[in-house]
């Protein structure tokens, strides 16, 4: 009996291991993914300023800064409203701030008391129904974590032109934090099982003093799947870049641009700056056509609910997503710089090539260096077929000529973005050279 199982275990073991000889890839979902929600919610939102930052750098004193906590209640918590939202939006996964730089954890961590079932009126776990939420709809889950903790006694930064000490000055000290630190991971871990961990605030110590690896074993003893963002030193599992669109492919396969509703990530009514639908959505094909992710931000009101303007930007990509869904997740990058004027993307086979045009494009979209017929092209969501004509191709020159597509009729552009779907006669093939012999 006990022989038969363990050759089952091995057998379930090898089938788990592709043809190649290789482990399944964690990375897979994530990659298909394409799109994340991060939410920042914490007791910020209860006046309004800046998420930590706003006691850091002096805008506003610790005292009043914590005397936040009094305001947080989660009265009007939903998450299975927020998660209906985020699954609507398209996104395959959310990451929740579990804690952030100010140390209050949305959790009851048995570390400390800082966290908001002892010490705001919400009084209870924030992140477990939230987490639920998310699994029951078929989401990943993650957890954004800050490694400093500007609140610990024992964490070696306060404010901005105050330290409580050097770390080089009192190892012991510091050690005491990162038993903490480690505790809280591991706790993390332990109860709530995310998929994605989101270390943030590893710059005011390199990655040895974290000890990186042993955060990276703690979380994959209890996840072997877990995937882990940039944020750890060295020991991240893909790159995140923040705010600021690359312009060139980050040097990690897998990335992940992470980028605010308005300005700020937390709950701010003082800034309406917010991304037009427009935005949010050229933005995001941008991302995905150059294979990353967008991990795209909102701040819940310390009641729980999400303001009205974070709602109409998620509804926005829902409805571009739901027309325009199957050019994007389960796509990869497209094509390389220079062959079209905007974002590509292609099936994974390659031989369907999606191009998106911006809302008011109405001209006659054009390819440069495809060596492949096209079999047809439509337009994504409606049907609409194209025709198109091949200019300045020379017969005895291998260089392909150039592709222009017929006009769209008005009637077929989407608000945002309209994408069309061009189905190749084989994987694509591209010519990339400098167009002639002299
Ligand atoms: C920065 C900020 C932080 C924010 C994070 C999100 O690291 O310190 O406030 O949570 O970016 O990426």
């Amino acid at each position: 009996m006990k022989k038969m199982s363990v050759v089952a275990i091995g057998l379930a073991l090898l089938m788990s291991v592709t043809s190649f000889g290789q482990l399944p890839d964690k990375m897979q979902w994530f990659r298909d993914a394409k799109l994340g929600i991060f939410i920042h919610w914490g007791i910020y939102a209860v006046n309004g300023v800046s998420e930590s930052w706003s006691f850091h750098n002096r805008q506003i004193s610790y005292t009043d800064y914590m005397a936040q906590l009094k305001g947080f209640t989660a009265s009007s918590y939903k998450p299975e409203a927020w998660v209906e939202l985020i699954k609507a939006s398209g996104a395959g996964y959310a990451v929740l701030t579990t804690k952030h730089h100010d140390g209050v954890a949305l959790y009851p961590t048995r570390w400390n008391d800082l966290n908001v079932v002892k010490a705001t009126p919400a009084k209870r776990d924030l992140v477990a129904p939230f987490y639920k939420a998310l699994r029951s709809a078929g989401l990943k889950v993650g957890a954004y974590y800050s490694l400093l903790d500007w609140s610990h006694p024992d964490y070696t930064g306060f404010l901005k032109d105050s330290s409580r000490y050097k770390r080089e000055d009192d190892p012991a000290r510091f050690g005491r934090f990162l038993q903490f630190c480690h505790g809280q991971i591991t706790e993390l871990m332990d109860v709530y099982k995310p998929d994605l961990i989101w270390f943030d605030g590893d710059w005011e110590h390199p990655g040895t003093s974290w000890d990186a690896p042993q955060i990276r074993k703690i979380i994959l003893d209890r996840h072997p799947g877990a995937i882990i963002n940039s944020r750890l030193g060295e020991y991240g599992d893909y790159a995140t870049p923040e705010q600021n669109m690359p312009i060139t492919q980050p040097d990690r396969k897998e990335w992940e641009l992470c980028m605010t509703p308005n300005y700020n990530w937390g709950y701010r009514p003082s800034d309406s700056a917010y991304k037009t639908p427009y935005e949010l959505i050229t933005i995001f094909a941008d991302v995905v056509g150059r294979g990353g992710n967008l991990l795209f931000n909102i701040g819940p009101k310390p009641d729980g609910t999400l303001p009205a303007e974070q709602m109409a930007q998620l509804q926005a990509l829902a409805r571009w997503n739901k027309k325009n869904g199957e050019a994007i997740f389960s796509t990869v990058a497209g094509l390389p710089e220079g062959h079209f004027y905007g974002p590509t993307t292609l099936s994974k086979d390659s031989t369907t090539l999606y191009l998106f045009l911006p809302s008011q494009a109405g001209g006659s979209a054009m390819i440069k260096g495809l060596k492949n017929a096209i079999k047809s092209i439509e337009v994504v969501g409606n049907g609409q077929k194209l025709g198109h004509k091949v200019v300045g191709k020379i017969s005895w020159s291998e260089v392909p000529g150039l592709v222009y597509i017929n006009a769209l009729p008005q009637s077929s552009l989407d608000k945002e973005m309209t994408v069309l779907k061009l189905t190749l006669d084989g994987p694509v093939k591209l010519y990339r050279g400098k167009g002639g012999f002299h």
